[in-house]
């Protein structure tokens, strides 16, 4: 008898154990265990499941929903599961803080001219991940009354304290010595006429100049074989047209007056460069079949007369009447001449080019000359200012 109620004993001492053991394992169980890191960056995405560690075990009933982000500071999340067959729900507390830093997008080089104030800030954004919206600043000294190559910085600062800066650099330019006239070649000067206004005309290496100016048109034929030297990308055995095979000068004016373009939102590009006889002869003859001559000699130059074997000028953007009237046709038009560029064939002159209005084909001569024939807006072609023709011989 007593052995009997010994072995009863021992059951029931099992038994109790098994259900002190069960419920404690459920309960483990059962309980969603929350990930030890709670501090979670503003407006991130964040879905209750990634705050759970033990899902696959505990009995979650909550869906996986996304959690909202928005505001800093501490923030009460429920789960709720199953508990001992019953739902139960399950709170704890998330940190929302914000440690990012905003993010500047801005051009790393502005280009003016001495007196014109540009606003530094137009094409500056910031992004940041508290949405809000923040409002650089510029920090460093720069006087756009003197010429000078300032560096600067872009400030942003988010409401939390985060920081970012990047530099930039305000290049404050002088018209009359930043962009110089090319230098001539090397080479005797051999005088050949006075000009229908008293400029001497001479010829250096079989090419026709005038104060220094190389002078290309329907008169002054380039020297045969002539292959502009010193161009940022060498033009020597070229065959085909090259964007980069201009003179180093022009490159640049060219770089600095894109740049400053882009300062404005405006992209301007080269299309087409430098043109080597051969790529020359190729566009003029398919435009006398395409058109007949004497409408293709209205736009394209016989080759050995076309300013784009010169490697001093080249078309900007859209070949086409178009483009004078975009935005961006319209700012070449009114600021090229600070970089040393003109509209060589300007609209209205076709009688003294030879050409069509091109509003897209620039020639670079130097700040000084251009500032002349740019003459407020209306524009003043290179024969019309040096007394020249441009006509074929016949
Ligand atoms: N379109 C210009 C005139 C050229 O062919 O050089
Ligand atoms: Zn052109």
């Amino acid at each position: 008898m007593k052995c009997k109620w010994k072995i009863l004993l021992c059951i029931f001492i099992v038994l109790i154990l098994i259900i002190v053991f069960n419920f404690y394992y459920q309960k483990s169980l059962n309980i969603p265990l929350i990930v030890d890191n709670r501090n979670f960056q503003m407006n991130s995405d964040l879905y209750l499941n990634s705050l759970i560690s033990n899902k696959n075990k505990a009995k979650i009933l909550s869906h996986n929903s996304k959690i909202d982000t928005s505001n800093l500071g501490e923030q009460e999340v429920y789960v709720t599961y199953k508990k001992n067959f019953k739902e139960a729900v399950y709170k704890f507390k998330i940190n929302i803080i914000d440690t990012l830093a905003p993010k500047i997008e801005c051009q790393k080089e502005l280009v003016t001219s001495i007196g014109k104030e540009i606003d530094l800030l137009q094409n500056v954004k910031v992004y940041d991940n508290s949405k809000e919206l923040i409002q650089p600043v510029v920090k460093g000294d720069y006087n756009f009354d003197q010429e000078g190559n300032y560096s600067l910085k872009y400030e942003a600062i988010d409401a939390s304290g985060n920081k970012t800066e990047e530099d930039f650099l305000l290049k404050v330019i002088s018209l009359e010595n930043s962009y110089p006239k090319i230098a001539l070649p090397s080479g005797a000067k051999i005088f050949v006429e006075k000009s229908n206004n008293g400029w001497d005309i001479y010829k250096i290496n079989g090419s026709f100049y005038i104060d220094d100016y190389l002078i290309v048109n329907k008169t002054y034929p380039l020297a045969e074989g002539f292959i502009p030297k010193n161009t940022y990308k060498s033009a020597v055995g070229v065959t085909k047209q090259c964007q980069d095979c201009i003179d180093k000068t022009v490159y640049n004016a060219w770089l600095d007056m894109k740049h400053a373009a882009e300062a404005l939102g405006l992209n301007i590009w080269i299309q087409s460069g430098y043109r080597p006889f051969q790529e020359q002869n190729i566009l003029f003859e398919r435009y006398i079949q395409r058109d007949g001559i004497e409408q293709a000699e209205k736009y394209s130059s016989r080759p050995g007369y076309s300013e784009h074997q010169t490697g001093l000028s080249f078309d900007l953007n859209s070949i086409a009447d178009v483009f004078a009237s975009t935005k961006e046709g319209k700012w070449v038009s009114d600021n090229a001449y600070k970089y040393g560029f003109i509209i060589r064939f300007p609209k209205g002159k076709e009688d003294k080019t030879g050409y069509k209005y091109e509003s897209w084909h620039l020639r670079y001569v130097g700040s000084q000359l251009a500032t002349k024939l740019y003459n407020n807006g209306n524009w003043i072609s290179l024969e019309e200012y040096f007394g020249i023709n441009s006509k074929y011989p016949l």
